[in-house]
């Protein structure tokens, strides 16, 4: 039986697309492996939205490409973001590279390899090969939004994402998304809610709704009594029995309305956290950014999710060093931290990306500013955030258990509603159950607690 091994970096959007590619070879009667000297596929699923995300990839696949070969048959394979930016130009970096397919072709990935596959294992090759077959797929593709497939997540987990919507046509300044991922397009509703009613006859408890803007999802479509096609779509979901979360990720301040902020006051399976990327707190960066909304309507949004479900835990994407930040500029990103007491924070040296808009200006900051800064910022970040995870210690929290803790087996690790990761003792509790749970300890970003009875 071939095997494939599949690399994913970059966002969750990309571990989805993955467990899609994953799941057609396993149809067609492959195995996944984790061996890079068993894999007769190798698939690397990259990102470029950081010039590291790309040297990341591009450097794991040259090692690869230039081992001395057991078996000299095998197919190596780019997925994703990087080959709609780069294309063509991959096989110049790495020749033995086989095939590059971009974002609207992860369907079509394991047509290709297993083709690729086949003829050469009838072929009977026994040396290396010096040169890759350079099959290139990275144009638009009609009715896309149809070819998301449904997938089944990791066997045995109880977690699962569902991909909504795809592209993005925001056009941020410095992001080079929107090239990478093309034009909006939204799924039928009616495939994602059986897909998730799938999902759940087959064990999983949670779900996490995925888009570049989440919450633009299905926008040209009518608002009904008030309601976005989005949060129309969330109350359906709600509704269906035995899903016990959902989550989505990432919402982005634009048609942030209102009918967005109630359904935390009525939708109970809605977890309490949000993931609300807000990049600068500098009205200035902000417009330079092209992002369009100002600093406080982003601030008085999480307030008023806050005042709906005063649990929420909010975390945040922000990018320091973004050309023309002045120090000035920086310290209104730092208050805004310290107003809103993020419960965690990603914070981002500003990349230039090629063919943006950013990316030409002439005023770059230069590297050790953006490090002190992300330094700095860090440092405020980490300490809210153990300062709101301290304050957990002593109280009851839900969390679904989803397996063995990765750092020790005999322990169990599961998540609360606002996705903070506790650990419990093993055998406690069954997997893939939400157990009541008294927080005993916590050590920064983890959280320890024990099962309770009553
Ligand atoms: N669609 C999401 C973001 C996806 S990219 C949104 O807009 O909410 C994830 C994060 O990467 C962004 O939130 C941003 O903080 C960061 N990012 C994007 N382009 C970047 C660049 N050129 N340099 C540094 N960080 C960047
Ligand atoms: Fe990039 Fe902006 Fe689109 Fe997010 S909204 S993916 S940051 S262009
Ligand atoms: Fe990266 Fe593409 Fe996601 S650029 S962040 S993998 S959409």
């Amino acid at each position: 039986m071939p095997s494939v091994l599949i690399k994913t970096y970059g966002c969750q959007m990309n571990e989805r697309d993955s467990e899609q590619v994953a799941s057609m070879f396993l149809a067609g009667g492959y195995t996944l492996t984790q061996d890079e000297k068993e894999a007769d596929v190798i698939l690397i699923n990259t990102c470029a939205v950081r010039e590291k995300a790309e040297l990341k990839a591009l450097g794991k696949m040259g090692l690869l490409c230039a081992r001395p070969a057991a078996k000299p048959w095998v197919v190596y394979g780019f997925m994703g973001c990087m080959c709609q930016s780069r294309a063509q130009s991959l096989f110049r970096d790495i020749e033995r590279l086989d095939v590059v397919t971009g974002t609207r072709h992860y369907h079509n990935v394991y047509a290709i390899c297993n083709r690729l596959l086949r003829s050469r294992l009838g072929m009977n090759i026994t040396e290396p090969l010096r040169r890759g077959a350079h099959i290139c797929e990275v144009g638009e593709v009609e009715g896309f939004q149809n070819e998301i497939r449904d997938h089944l997540p990791p066997a045995g987990s109880c977690t699962a994402f569902v991909s909504i919507m795809q592209g993005c046509e925001m056009r941020c300044s410095y992001c080079i998304v929107p090239s990478t991922r093309g034009a909006e397009c939204s799924r039928p509703a009616q495939d994602i809610i059986r897909e998730v009613r799938e999902l759940v006859d087959r064990g999983v408890k949670e779900v996490t709704l995925l888009g570049q803007i989440v919450n633009r999802y299905g926008k040209d479509e009518p608002v009904v009594d008030g309601k976005s096609a989005f949060v129309r779509l969330l109350e359906s979901l709600h509704d269906i029995d035995g899903l016990e979360r959902l989550r989505f990720t990432s919402p982005h301040p634009i048609g942030f309305r209102e009918d967005l902020v109630n359904a935390y006051t009525y939708l109970p399976k809605l977890c309490s956290h949000i993931h609300f990327p807000m990049q600068s707190g500098s009205d200035r960066i902000l417009q330079l950014m092209r992002r369009p909304y100002k600093n406080e309507k982003y601030l008085r949004l999480c307030e008023s999710m806050r005042e709906a479900r005063p649990d929420l835990a909010i975390t945040t994407d922000i990018i320091v060093g973004f050309p023309g930040e002045t120090d000035e500029d920086y310290q209104e990103t730092k208050a805004a931290v310290e107003r809103i007491q993020f419960d965690n924070a990603f914070i981002f040296q500003y990349s230039p990306r090629r063919d943006t808009v950013a990316a030409a200006m002439n005023n770059q900051i230069c590297l050790r500013v953006k490090e002190e800064r992300n330094h700095d910022l860090l440092e405020t970040v980490n300490r809210i955030a153990t300062a709101r995870n301290m304050a957990l210690v002593g109280t009851e929290q839900s969390i679904l258990v989803e397996g063995p803790s990765k750092t020790n087996p005999d322990r169990l690790q599961g998540r609360t509603s606002q996705n903070k990761p506790v650990i419990i003792p093993g055998g406690t509790a069954q997997v893939g159950t939400i157990a009541p749970v008294r927080i005993t300890e916590c050590t920064g970003f983890t959280l320890y607690g024990e099962v309770t009875t009553d």
